[in-house]
């Protein structure tokens, strides 16, 4: 490699956007070939138009796992229907997924276990693994069906202490750990997570590769979704990365009979183009009663409009991860 056509790691880093240690892996999996440095044989030096090829290539996930936050500081949007609903998908197509119930109101917990996160309960949750008391490991619950399996992190109202934590140490840690995780089992993790600015959410979207937000179809709530690009912004500006990038915006509670939202649909379709999903999820009744059942709708009613609804969000949203972004071979 001639001399001026090459890079430090530093330089390398700085080019991708990227922090050293995932550059040492992306530079391992792309076998990127390395000089020493002339002036001094302990540094070494990189090929500068393979990192800029790299550059220009879709962000690379250098995990097994991919990781989705579904974020809108709005409450009742149906977030924790969806994140339920997207991980019993991902399991029913047969992909290992993990949902990670990072809301201290832990309704995804109570939709799928039987014993409530009450404030004696002694299993360990978020705070225990941020506190260092229990491995990540040690969190993880199964959620077993005769038709397939998925794990779930429940949670527990105590989580709401992370918001009082120091958000220096907080908001990385999830990114910092899914980053090194190299023995994941999951090809999907999906993270539910409260209507706030918190620090509990900050860590959530700092963690993930993709935000996912359920938008209810209605003025008020297309108005809030300019906050959580304000805060993926911050997000990628913590992580000197493109992730977290923004997967795109749904509606929930759709009725094609009221024009409120055909209106919504319209604004969020100018306000974002291309970031609006074709799938919409129409207000259904047998949604609102798959929590009952401690099961996700795809299984409570399979055939109801509901659970078709999801499937084809599950299809649209794994076409959109895979078209815009690379994994390693
Ligand atoms: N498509 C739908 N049709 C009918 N009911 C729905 C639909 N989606 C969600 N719901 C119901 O709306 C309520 C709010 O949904 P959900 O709890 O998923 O919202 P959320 O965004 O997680 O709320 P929060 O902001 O409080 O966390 C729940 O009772 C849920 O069952
Ligand atoms: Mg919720």
């Amino acid at each position: 490699m001639p001399e001026n056509n090459v890079v430090t790691a530093s330089e390398a880093c700085e080019i991708l956007g990227v922090s050293p240690d995932t550059f040492r892996k992306i530079a391992r999996e792309n076998q990127l070939l390395t000089i020493s440095d002339p002036t001094d044989g302990r540094v070494r030096l990189y090929d500068r138009s393979s990192i800029e090829a790299l550059r220009k290539a879709p962000p690379l996930i250098s995990t097994r796992h991919r990781v989705i936050t579904i974020s809108n500081n709005k409450g009742g949007v149906a977030k924790t229907t969806s994140a339920i609903s997207l991980a019993a998908e991902a399991a029913n197509d047969g992909f290992k997924a993990l949902l990670i119930d990072a809301a201290p109101q832990a309704s995804a917990t109570t939709s799928l276990f039987d014993d409530k996160p009450a404030s004696t309960s002694k299993a360990p949750v978020l705070l225990s693994w941020l506190k260092g008391d229990v491995p990540f490991e040690e969190l993880i619950k199964p959620v077993r069906f005769q038709e397939f399996t998925f794990d779930c992190i429940p949670s527990h109202p105590q989580n709401d202490q992370i918001d009082r934590s120091n958000p220096l140490e907080v908001v990385p840690a999830l990114r910092e750990f899914f980053e090194t995780w190299d023995e994941s089992p999951y090809d999907f993790v999906f993270i539910d997570t409260d209507p706030s600015f918190g620090t509990l959410v900050s860590m959530a979207q700092v963690g993930s590769h993709f935000v996912l937000c359920p938008v209810q179809a209605d003025v008020l709530s297309v108005d809030g979704t300019a906050q959580l690009t304000r805060q993926l912004q911050r997000a990628r500006a913590i992580n000197r990365s493109p992730f977290p990038s923004l997967l795109g915006f749904f509606l929930t509670r759709f009725d094609a009979r009221r024009r409120v939202c055909k209106e919504a649909m319209e604004t969020l379709k100018a306000t974002f183009p291309g970031m609006v999903l074709e799938t919409v999820i129409p207000d259904n009744v047998r949604i609102t009663e798959s929590p009952a059942q401690k099961a996700p709708i795809n299984l409570t009613a399979p055939d109801s409009k509901g659970a078709l609804a999801y499937r084809s969000l599950w299809k649209e949203i794994l076409e959109r991860v895979e078209r815009t972004t690379r994994t390693t071979p």
